[in-house]
């Protein structure tokens, strides 16, 4: 009975010195496996700080690189091509004007209307109308413009340029525009953003094909 009872009002204290003597080695791997808890919480923790890390570093490297759009014409067919003599220069041209807005940003680029003259010798001989629109996040935005390019405005003095032209058989063209616009990335962070245009192209009387085209 005392025995018993001894048993019976000691079991906490007994209990307790008794697991923890008599499994003195399971205790060990307890710590064991404690320890390897920490170090997993340890390594997870650093790895998500890493990746923290790495995420902003992406973010404000490369999503917040707020970038101006490539504004430009591509290569094109001539539809229509009439020149005059060299006694009388003159040109008419007709084509369809691939007009490209290139986004590299990591959202849309919403711009105004615009336009983009095309010039001979400085002097605007035709135009293209660009409406209000935008390019989408990383994308190419593709403008057809129907433009016809005359030579009646011409001052007189770029006459004799002209007629030099025509005889070695070949049309130099400049075009340029301004595309301004706005840039939003993840649907709040905005940047006004201008892109220009400045291209240059040849155009081969003979062959009515564009020789060279290049965008600055
Ligand atoms: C170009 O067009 C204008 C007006 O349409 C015309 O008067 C002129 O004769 C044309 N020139 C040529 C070379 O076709
Ligand atoms: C451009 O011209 C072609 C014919 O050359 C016509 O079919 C087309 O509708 C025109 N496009 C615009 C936008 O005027
Ligand atoms: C260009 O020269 C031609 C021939 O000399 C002339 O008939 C024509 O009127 C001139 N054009 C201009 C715009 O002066
Ligand atoms: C126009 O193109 C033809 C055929 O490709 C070529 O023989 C000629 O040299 C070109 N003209 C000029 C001015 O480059
Ligand atoms: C036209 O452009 C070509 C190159 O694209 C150049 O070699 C040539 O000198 C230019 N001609 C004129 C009259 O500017
Ligand atoms: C356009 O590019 C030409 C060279 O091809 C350069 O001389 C000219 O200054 C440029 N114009 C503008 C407005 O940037």
């Amino acid at each position: 009975m005392a025995e018993k009872n001894q048993n019976q009002y000691h079991p906490p204290e007994s209990n307790g010195y008794h697991r923890s003597d008599q499994e003195s080695v399971p205790t060990m791997e307890d710590e064991e496996a404690k320890r390897k808890k920490r170090m997993k919480w340890t390594i997870g923790i650093i790895a998500f700080v890493i990746f923290q890390v790495v995420q902003a570093l992406f973010f404000v490297l490369v999503i917040m690189k707020f970038k101006s759009p490539k504004f430009r014409v591509a290569e094109f067919d001539v539809q229509t091509l009439t020149t005059g003599t060299q006694a009388s220069p003159s040109f008419n041209l007709s084509f369809v004007a691939p007009i490209r807005v290139k986004n590299t940003n990591w959202g849309p680029f919403k711009y105004d209307a615009s336009t983009v003259d095309f010039t001979y010798e400085g002097v605007q001989v035709g135009q293209a109308i660009i409406p209000k629109s935008k390019a989408n996040f990383k994308s190419t935005k593709k403008i057809n413009v129907n433009v016809t390019l005359s030579s009646v405005n011409l001052p007189s003095d770029v006459n004799s340029t002209l007629g030099s032209d025509l005889s070695a058989g070949v049309i130099n063209l400049s075009s340029q525009g301004e595309l301004r616009g706005k840039v939003t990335v993840m649907f709040m962070f905005k940047k006004r953003k201008t892109s220009l245009m400045n291209c240059t192209m040849a155009i081969n009387t003979s062959t009515k094909a564009v020789q060279s085209l290049s965008c600055q």
